[in-house]
């Protein structure tokens, strides 16, 4: 392992877009650490990971309770890679977390009691040897717990240091209206939501876009390439053996149909057209919107991440490239 100097450059790479009305900016483009960097990848690749995003000035890593496998381990991970990295750049950094899915055995390790929320972010804390995150996050709605002790547990996470910013993710949109006014109402707006967004799945479009932007709420998107399938990795018909499809777990080869690769293609040839790849026009199409305030990536290799930072530097869409990636999309 060499010592890690930054780039001194590296705040010219990317364009840092502001979250909602609150005064955090965040990268156009976040590495998230869900894939590649558990305690079953090598350690030495998410280095590289990691050096390449934040010198090319990715300065917002999102993790969770859970990641891995096994889950924890990216924390455990990502914390390695803090002292031994990054612990010098710790103040340019916006690190998250979240609680939220099943992370322990029993009623205290899953969903969004207080209970769980307050002791989940302490252990994250002590995974990553850090005193505080920048962004902790509850992980989805939990249908049982009253909206106001979720939101009163974020409310006091941040007033106990443990976090400086709160947000939410996969909220429906009208939950979301409840929970920034409750969140208001106890002094901790609500920075920031994290949907998934992408050409495939655009769920944000009903309601939920129009509510962060009357609520004054950032949007950060995760999975914008689909997992990977909105990239050139597939299109050839086949699983590459090193792609995410090829673990069948959360992306399946069954996913990538005939009519999924007959649209992936054409939107292929209109990223061409316009001098780009798949991928990098997938993440101009989800940063589009004026509210949108960054895509949260996965990587496997730092030409991933290349892309994604040649891709938020790309001119804008034109409306007749939008409406053609829409007449593609509805044909699908
Ligand atoms: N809040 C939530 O509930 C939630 C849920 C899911 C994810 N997230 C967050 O969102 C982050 C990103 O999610 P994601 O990994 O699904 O995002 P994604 O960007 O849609 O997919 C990332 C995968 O696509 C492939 N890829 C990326 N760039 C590529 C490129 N330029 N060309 C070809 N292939 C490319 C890689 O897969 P290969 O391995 O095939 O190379 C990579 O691991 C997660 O790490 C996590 O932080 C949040």
């Amino acid at each position: 392992m060499t010592h890690y100097l930054a780039n001194h450059a590296r705040y010219e790479s990317i364009p840092y877009r502001r979250s909602g009305k609150s005064g955090l900016k965040l990268p156009a483009v976040s590495l998230g650490l869900w894939h590649n960097f558990g305690g079953v990848d090598r350690l030495e690749t998410q280095r590289a990971l990691v050096r390449c995003a934040f010198d090319h000035g990715i300065t917002h890593f999102d993790l969770a309770n859970n990641y891995g496998p096994p889950p924890g381990s990216a924390e455990t991970n990502f914390g390695t890679l803090l002292r031994t990295d990054l612990a010098p750049y710790r103040d340019e950094l916006i690190i998250s977390s979240k609680a939220g899915y099943t992370m322990g055995p029993g009623p205290y390790g899953d969903w969004g009691s207080r209970k769980y929320l307050v002791s989940s972010l302490d252990q994250s804390l002590k995974r990553m040897g850090l005193e505080y995150v920048d962004i902790f996050y509850h992980h989805r709605p939990d249908p049982e717990t009253p909206l106001e002790e979720t939101m009163a547990a974020l409310d006091h996470i941040v007033r106990s240091g443990k976090a400086l910013y709160v947000g939410v993710s996969n909220y429906p949109a009208d939950l979301t209206r409840r929970a920034a006014k409750i969140l208001r109402g106890l002094g901790t707006p609500c920075l920031i939501h994290q949907p998934r967004y992408s050409m495939l799945d655009r769920w944000v479009e009903d309601g939920l876009l129009q509510a962060l932007d009357e609520e004054g709420i950032g949007c950060i998107a995760f999975s914008p390439l689909a997992q990977g399938l909105l990239s050139d990795r597939y299109l050839g018909g086949s699983v590459p053996s090193d792609s995410r499809a090829s673990l069948g777990v959360f992306l399946k080869p069954t996913d990538i149909t005939p009519e999924r690769l007959a649209t992936l293609r054409a939107l292929n040839d209109l990223a061409q057209g316009r001098g780009q790849t798949l991928a990098q026009m997938a993440l101009t199409w989800v940063l589009r919107h004026q509210g949108m305030t960054s895509v949260l990536i996965g990587a496997s290799r730092e030409s991933q991440i290349l892309d994604a930072v040649k891709a938020v530097n790309a001119a804008g869409l034109s409306d007749t490239e939008v409406s053609a990636i829409e007449r593609i999309l509805t044909k699908a």
